[in-house]
């Protein structure tokens, strides 16, 4: 199991930072939303405010799976690395605002282990959503040695194997950074990613996709923009096989916010 995911399962790997607030109060604001039947609500605060300090804790305690899991994270910037095993599907990170929550990257842990573990976030799970986050200075992962040209890597790099209801949706987030990269790699062919209501900087090539070498896949991936902005939102130069998604196409990968967000989905600090 271990040798199968070095070997095919990539993560996704974000440099991230944070947009600071210059707040730093220690009282004890945060108010996050029950957990429902179906829904776990884990909260992450690093003063210590909620259920845990941080949000790699929060993905490995012991959550029921057979939830959608909202991890919550409270504080304005982690500065940390961050994976999502495969064990853990169906995970949404959702923030407070673009503004106001980020995982950053942690350069002195990054610089410990090389390219392939420098992500400051790995997800290697399905399902996975990032929400109200902000995710800056993506250089990105990148399938273990495909690495060619000046193109970095990839933001996201799904697995997905076959028709299924996964895939990664990356919703109300915002990607910039240095260097170039790709929305994403089909390193399955099913790969699915959809980024919606997302600010995209010129980090990401104009091509935004990249078939990894396999023109077959264009066939099968689903690679879908949603009413993106900045200039790595323009499409003009986008791959034939992306898809600039109608609010019809779109709607599934935003059920989340829609259906369960509700209420909680609102500020509330
Ligand atoms: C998180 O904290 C809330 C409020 O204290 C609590 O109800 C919930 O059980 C905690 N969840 C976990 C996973 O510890
Ligand atoms: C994750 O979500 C998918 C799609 O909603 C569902 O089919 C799957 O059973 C979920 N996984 C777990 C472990 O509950
Ligand atoms: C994102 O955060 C902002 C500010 O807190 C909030 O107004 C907005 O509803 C949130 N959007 C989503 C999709 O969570
Ligand atoms: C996204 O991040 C960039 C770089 O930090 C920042 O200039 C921009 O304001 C951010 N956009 C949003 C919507 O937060
Ligand atoms: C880098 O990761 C490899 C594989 O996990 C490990 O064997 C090695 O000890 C790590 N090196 C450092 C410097 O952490
Ligand atoms: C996507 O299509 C819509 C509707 O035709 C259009 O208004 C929008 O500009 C397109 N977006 C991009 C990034 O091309």
């Amino acid at each position: 199991m271990a040798t199968f995911m070095m070997n095919s399962l990539l993560p996704i790997l974000f440099f991230m930072v944070l947009q600071l607030s210059p707040t730093t109060s220690i009282t004890c604001n945060v108010k996050p939303p029950p957990s429902t039947t179906t829904t776990s609500v884990i909260c992450v605060d690093q003063n210590g405010c909620c259920n845990f300090t941080t949000v790699q804790a929060a993905v490995d305690s012991n959550l029921n799976l057979e939830n959608d899991i909202y991890i919550v994270p409270y504080s304005t910037e982690f500065s940390e690395k961050v994976k999502v095993p495969k064990e853990k599907p169906n995970i949404t990170f959702q923030g407070q605002g673009l503004q106001s929550t980020a995982i950053s990257w942690d350069d002195i842990a990054s610089k410990t282990n090389g390219t392939f573990f420098t992500g400051s976030v790995e997800v290697f799970s399905d399902n996975f959503i990032a929400k109200n986050i902000s995710f800056k200075k993506c250089q990105l992962i990148s399938i273990a040695k495909e690495t060619k040209g000046s193109i970095n890597g990839a933001v996201t790099a799904n697995g997905r194997e076959k028709e299924d209801s996964t895939g990664f949706a990356f919703v109300n987030c915002n990607i910039s950074g240095t260097g170039s990269i790709y929305l994403g790699r089909a390193w399955r062919p099913f790969s699915r990613v959809v980024f919606a209501f997302t600010t995209i900087t010129n980090v990401i090539v104009p091509e935004g996709w990249n078939n990894l070498n396999d023109p077959n896949n264009e066939k099968t991936v689903f690679y879908g923009e949603y009413q993106n902005t900045g200039v790595g939102a323009n499409m003009n130069g986008r791959v034939p096989y992306s898809r600039n998604l109608t609010a019809t196409e779109a709607a599934p990968f935003l059920t989340k916010s829609f259906i369960n967000g509700d209420q909680w989905l609102q500020p509330f600090a």
